[in-house]
């Protein structure tokens, strides 16, 4: 059907999900990712490819209820092992959300890839969509940036393993009790920091160009290490194509260096929640962030009257 009026968010917006109202107070969320491998260990790829699947549902505030696998993988040339450590992560993921894994499909490809296609549920008028920030809102980042930066590093094997495990730990996080939270304390608009990098997501949020984005630079979360291995040429592609896709509606001063502008259009893979959420409610969503361990957490910008439609980094 071409204008089905119970579709809520479809494929004219640029948000996380689909969302399609079954009931007066029953809607579905419908979304699927998956990629190739960014880490070594299996079963922690597993995880993060889980975490980064859930991760499109509680963007739009919903509760996950089942997924299936989605597989691409070289069963000839390699260890079938391998796949079951892979799938044994992403069932592990399952559990802790909550979701009850119902099926799957499997190729034979060249390269292993996985993921997974998740459905969840949500009352009609609780979706929180990327569109909805007001003026004068705050906006909350849930995860530290630059893990795009590290996973480049990871793949030319210059990086260490407590960084690997560092970083894979905040992938692998599920956002599940940022999106309570930020129900709980009741918000206006929200996503996820994916492949479009900070810049790229905070732009989707002003799609209706009534309001713009002011960021503080120095309050943004992100993994020190990202800095470094940027200077030392670890910047992913995907960043110099965002870069280039936001150039006319971002303004970054000139007093920020151009390896923490590498952080800001970095491709985030599992990336945290960008809320934005009105002044009166920011302090007692950060309190409550904290409070359910999100220690990296920040208030990172707001959303201004000017200038419409873009965002100016400070
Ligand atoms: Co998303
Ligand atoms: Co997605
Ligand atoms: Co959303």
């Amino acid at each position: 059907m071409l204008h089905d009026p119970n579709l809520i968010v479809g494929m004219q917006s640029v948000d996380d999900a689909g969302v399609y109202k079954l009931s007066d107070d029953l809607a579905i969320i419908q979304t699927i990712d998956f990629f190739t491998p960014i880490v070594d260990d299996p079963f922690v790829f597993g995880q993060i490819a889980a975490a980064n699947a859930l991760s499109d549902v509680y963007a739009m505030g919903g509760k996950p209820l089942t997924a299936m696998n989605v597989v691409c993988f070289p069963a000839r040339t390699m260890d079938i092992e391998i796949l079951k450590e892979i799938l044994k992560g992403g069932q592990d993921k399952m559990i802790e959300a909550e979701a009850t894994l119902v099926g799957g499909h499997s190729v034979e490809d060249n390269e292993i890839k996985y993921g997974l296609s998740v459905t969840g549920i949500i009352h009609p008028d609780k979706v929180l969509t990327n569109i909805g920030a007001k003026l004068g809102d705050s906006l909350i980042l849930t995860k530290p940036l630059g893990t795009g930066i590290i996973n480049t590093a990871i793949k030319r094997g210059v990086a260490d393993n407590e960084l690997i495990s560092r970083v894979s730990e905040s992938m692998a996080r599920l956002n599940k009790s940022a999106s309570d939270a930020a129900q709980e304390i009741g918000v206006n608009a929200c996503t996820d920091v994916t492949g479009f990098g900070l810049m790229g997501h905070a732009l989707e949020m002003l799609q209706d160009n009534k309001t713009g984005i002011v960021i503080y630079s120095s309050q943004i979360p992100f993994f020190p290490e990202a800095e470094e291995l940027a200077i030392n040429g670890m910047v992913p592609g995907g960043a110099n194509k965002n870069r280039e896709y936001c150039l006319k509606s971002v303004e970054i001063d000139h007093g920020i260096s151009t390896h923490i502008q590498d952080i800001l259009f970095d491709p985030q893979t599992s990336g945290g929640l960008l809320i934005s959420v009105s002044k009166d409610r920011v302090q007692k969503l950060l309190d409550l962030l904290r409070e359910k361990s999100i220690e990296n957490a920040s208030i990172i910008g707001e959303v201004t009257a000017s200038p419409k439609g873009k965002i100016l980094v400070k």
